[in-house]
């Protein structure tokens, strides 16, 4: 064993060492039961994200060899590519508890048996970073199973942890650094001229500026490997995953968005070019019978917004964009949207505007908002707007004692921005769902 990494079979005996510490409990509604601490949780890829990236890794051509995840976590990632790919998984994870962990998820989850394969997994507590201690550790213990080849490392995984404040943050402060764990692992990875099969799993919050930063490292250690950049929404109005994919990995795309179900992609928007999102500065909100459109924030973040629109083959409907929040870039136009889009699972919502005001909906306005949508004809309002998070619920709730027993449409309150010269205010907008 070299100095700094210790090997720990993903073996009976893992899983017997895990019972005994902490139960296995399923992290999240529907998933798997597995070993996590409160920790692991919180960092933990849920089991459906990293099941249906791992359906994508098995339907892409990559050459032989293991599956490497230098920060593995729970292992619950690297379980899923084993399981959908077929190969052996090697997971680095440096705090003790969660690898010995790791170790036996990874034998829970996975099919049982003691072929070569499956005793070829491993997990090593120690630094993801140091792929030569990594490596030799690997092939030892592989050699004390009486397995005398050495597998080359022919995917790399990594979802390194995030400082809470992400946003703020460089990108030295992720653990495992990225820039250092891809220098130290590329070398030793089997890849043809397409370069090496990697998946970053980064934070959603990376600024523009950190994905360059990104981008300049793959540059550096993949020169000329094609590159996928993703971003991932589960509906919630937030992106939910960044991840890049390289080489064999990455799609003929260099920017694709996903809207998420619940196991599997409502829909994908991908496209070579991307165009800069301009949001038009109106000085006056949207008039009574326009349209408003709230899309999911992946399309614009990804600069997907015309391909995502021009998808539609509509050339009668030309609406303006406008970003009400970062949580919601709507489209206003005088023309109804194509049905296609009313369906589009990117599509958050679609009304007609029949009312504004411009102080925020609160706890006191609540009613008073709820009569003027009830003259407007609405029956149900949901606010999508900007308020407190703390609060929201709340007035949510009395919007909804309030018209309890109305009879009518469902509607929307959003937020929208009008400029005054330089300045700009919030114009709150109802709108009768359609
Ligand atoms: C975001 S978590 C990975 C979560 C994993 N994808 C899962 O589903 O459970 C990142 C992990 O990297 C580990 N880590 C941080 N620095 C490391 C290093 N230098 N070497 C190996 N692991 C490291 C942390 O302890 C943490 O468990």
């Amino acid at each position: 064993m070299s100095e700094g990494h210790e090997a720990v079979n993903c073996d009976g005996r893992a899983q017997s060492w895990a019972t005994r510490r902490l139960k296995p409990s399923s992290p999240r509604r529907g998933e798997p039961a597995v070993h996590m601490n409160d920790q692991m949780r919180r960092l933990s890829t849920p089991w459906s994200i990293a099941v249906e990236r791992s359906i994508r890794i098995s339907n892409s051509e990559f050459l032989p060899g293991v599956l490497l995840d230098p920060a593995c976590g729970s292992g619950i990632h690297l379980a899923a590519m084993c399981l959908e790919t077929g190969r052996v998984g090697l997971g680095i994870e440096l705090d003790e508890e969660a690898g010995k962990f790791a170790a036996a998820n990874m034998n829970r989850l996975l099919e049982k048996g003691n072929g070569p394969g499956r005793i070829s997994n491993r997990i090593l507590i120690g630094d993801g970073v140091d792929a030569e201690g990594a490596l030799k550790t690997y092939h030892d213990s592989l050699e004390d199973s009486g397995i005398s080849s050495t597998p080359p490392v022919s995917l790399l995984h990594i979802d390194p942890a995030r400082p809470l404040d992400a946003q703020n943050h460089t990108l030295d402060e992720m653990a495992p650094p990225i820039g250092e764990l891809l220098r130290s692992w590329v070398p030793h990875m089997n890849q043809d001229e397409r370069g090496p099969a990697l998946l970053l799993d980064l934070s959603p919050r990376l600024s523009r500026k950190q994905r360059g930063e990104i981008d300049a490292i793959l540059n550096e250690v993949a020169p000329g490997a094609a590159r996928t950049w993703e971003w991932l929404s589960q509906g919630g109005g937030r992106i939910d995953r960044l991840s890049v994919w390289v080489g064999p990995l990455a799609s003929e795309s260099s920017h694709r968005a996903i809207r998420m179900g619940q196991k599997t992609p409502l829909r994908t928007v991908e496209a070579g070019s991307t165009s800069p999102f301009i949001s038009e500065k109106r000085g006056m909100p949207p008039s009574f019978d326009q349209w408003i459109v709230i899309v999911d924030p992946a399309v614009v973040e990804a600069r997907l917004h015309d391909a995502w629109l021009t998808s539609f083959d509509a050339p009668e409907y030309n609406p303006i964009w406008q970003r009400a929040s970062l949580r919601r870039p709507i489209l206003v136009s005088d023309t109804p949207p194509p049905n296609s889009l009313l369906d589009d699972p990117f599509t958050v919502a679609v009304g007609r505007v029949c009312g504004h005001r411009l102080s925020s909906p609160d706890m006191e306005n609540a009613p008073t908002v709820a009569r003027a949508a009830e003259r407007s004809g609405i029956g149900h309002l949901v606010l999508r707007c900007e308020v407190d998070p703390e609060l929201h619920p709340k007035i949510q709730k009395r919007l909804n004692k309030a018209l309890k027993g109305v009879e009518g449409e469902r509607g929307f309150i959003v937020d929208v921005p009008v400029s005054r010269g330089d300045n700009w205010h919030v114009v709150h907008v109802t709108c009768i769902e359609s």
